[in-house]
């Protein structure tokens, strides 16, 4: 007597030596899933019991064309309504349309004339369809692919043996279907078989019993078997058994490389500060020494806000120091831009155009070394929107204030922080800022995407750090944080991140 798990035992106790049974009837004769049914037939196969064959076949089904063909062929509708009874009886092609009641009647023709049940001819310069023999036959007999699509409509879905075995001509309908494929569906279908081997047959026949199987040994059980525990047999755990995927409720990518940004600057020492979204030119523009005829504070580069149109600007010092460097360096050793810089400008209220002014309230709040500020924000620019540009966006902006801080200091700060979030390389080129001197473009390759600009940076020039009282260099830089969550999750078009794309939102790892 050999004593086999639950699913093992069934399907023994369903197979007889010399016979093949397939799945399906296993299925329905013991009541168990069919994905059990193949896990027990599996593991009896590994222990060389039981074979399993597998043949693949096709398996038909109707669309809804197919459904609808099945009422009779639009071929077999025609012939009916051109009320054609005899050979060579004509009827003018003309009347189609209003007999069959519908405009498009090319269908019908097409598979008269391919059938051979009409033939076209003009009579008068009129065109006719004359029924053929052939077409006096096919009025008293449906064709082999009326009947494989009515037979079909009748069984939902069926092999070609199967529906050989209802009396269908399989052979001479799927040739008469060719080109019909709007009427029919083609799905591959495994079959699987199994039967005793050998060695499976001698363990039948000398007796097989079922264990009692369990999942987990309870308190319970070691009462009630009174010591007998042991006779149970314990399930074993298939960790490598299919399941159906599950997308629990998650963080948006984008949120996920927020929170990844903040956690590596917290982790270089930095700390974090906000800012205003809509703010002054003052501090959007001014104090970054942005002349106030710059191009990128025209209408069509900057929002500006239509109200409030004003804000409010800070103490008189400040600002009387920023107009003096923008007219003639003040007290920066610079000769300034060399024009009448005008207040009522720098009050305009704009949305921010980049972060850059949180990083410039932070300096001007306390410029004492050392300090290193972030700021995470959006920011908004009048472009348009394409792979790699958005109008409402995102920048990460940061600033070292240190007495020791040098170009080096910023390039390995930069590079640390971009290969943190998945650049293979980092690169520097010369850039011009209106603010920073000397500036730099930082690049980033990541795979199939190569090189993507990443941020602007630079030392932040005298003109931008002396009217604020800080005498030591500052680093600073600025840039997208889409373009980051690009490099991160290897995206090629930044758009995606604002669709509500659920097959890519679901599939994003989230973790590394
Ligand atoms: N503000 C710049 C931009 O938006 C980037 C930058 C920041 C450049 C700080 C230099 C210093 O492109």
């Amino acid at each position: 007597m050999t004593r086999l798990p639950e699913l093992e035992y069934r399907i023994l106790a369903a197979l007889e030596p010399g016979k093949v049974v397939s799945v399906a009837d296993i299925v329905e004769q013991t009541g168990t899933d069919q994905s059990l049914v193949m896990a027990g037939a599996t593991m009896l196969a590994q222990r060389g019991l039981v074979t399993i064959v597998e043949e693949s076949l096709e398996e038909f089904s109707l669309t809804d064309l197919g459904r609808e063909a099945a009422k009779g062929f639009p071929e077999r509708k025609a012939l009916v309504a051109l009320g054609l009874k005899k050979t060579d009886e004509k009827a003018e092609l003309v009347e189609l349309p209003g007999r069959l009641g519908k405009d498009d009647v090319r269908a019908e023709v097409k598979w008269l004339l391919r059938k051979g049940w009409c033939n076209r001819l003009q009579v008068s310069f009129f065109d006719h369809l004359f029924l053929t023999q052939t077409g006096e036959a096919a009025l008293n007999a449906k064709g082999a692919d009326e009947s494989f699509v009515e037979k079909l409509a009748e069984m939902g879905r069926a092999t070609e043996s199967e529906l050989a075995a209802a009396g269908v001509d399989v052979k001479a309908a799927l040739e008469l279907l060719k080109g019909r494929n709007e009427l029919l569906k083609r799905k591959k279908r495994v079959n699987r078989k199994l039967s005793l081997t050998e060695a499976g047959a001698t363990l039948k026949a000398g007796g097989i019993e079922q264990a009692i199987e369990v999942n987990q040994l309870t308190p319970e059980m070691l009462i009630r078997h009174k010591g007998n525990w042991g006779d149970v047999v314990f399930r074993k755990y298939d960790p490598g058994l299919a399941t159906a995927p599950k997308y629990p409720g998650k963080e948006h990518p984008l949120q996920r490389v927020i929170q990844e940004i903040r956690q590596a600057f917290f982790e270089m020492g930095f700390e974090e500060v906000a800012s205003p979204t809509v703010d002054t030119a003052f501090w959007v523009f001014d104090a970054l020494f942005q002349p106030q005829d710059h191009p990128a504070r025209e209408m069509q580069d900057t929002f500006y806000m239509a109200e409030p149109k004003c804000g409010r600007l800070p103490d008189d010092k400040l600002v009387q120091a920023i107009a003096r460097t923008h007219e003639n360096g003040g007290d920066t050793g610079s000769t300034g831009w060399r024009y009448k810089w005008d207040i009522e400008k720098a009050r305009q209220l704009v949305l921010r155009t980049h972060t850059t002014s949180a990083s410039i309230r932070a300096l001007a709040a306390n410029p004492n070394p050392p300090r290193k500020v972030f700021c995470i924000g959006k920011t908004f620019r009048r472009e348009a929107t394409d792979q790699t540009h958005l109008a409402e966006f995102m920048q990460i902006d940061g600033i070292i204030i240190d007495e020791q801080a040098t170009l080096a200091t910023l390039f390995g700060t930069l590079e640390a922080f971009y290969k943190k979030m998945g650049a293979e390389e980092v690169r520097f080129r010369p850039s011009f800022f209106p603010y920073t001197e000397p500036s730099a473009e930082v690049f980033a390759k990541m795979g199939k995407l190569g090189w993507i600009e990443m941020c602007g940076s630079g030392v932040f020039r005298p003109e931008v750090t002396r009217p604020l009282g800080c005498k030591v260099p500052v680093l600073a830089w600025g840039g997208g944080v889409e373009r980051i969550a690009m490099l991160r999750f290897g995206l090629d078009d930044i758009r995606k991140l604002y669709l509500a794309d659920i097959d890519w939102l679901r599939r994003a790892r989230l973790s590394g």
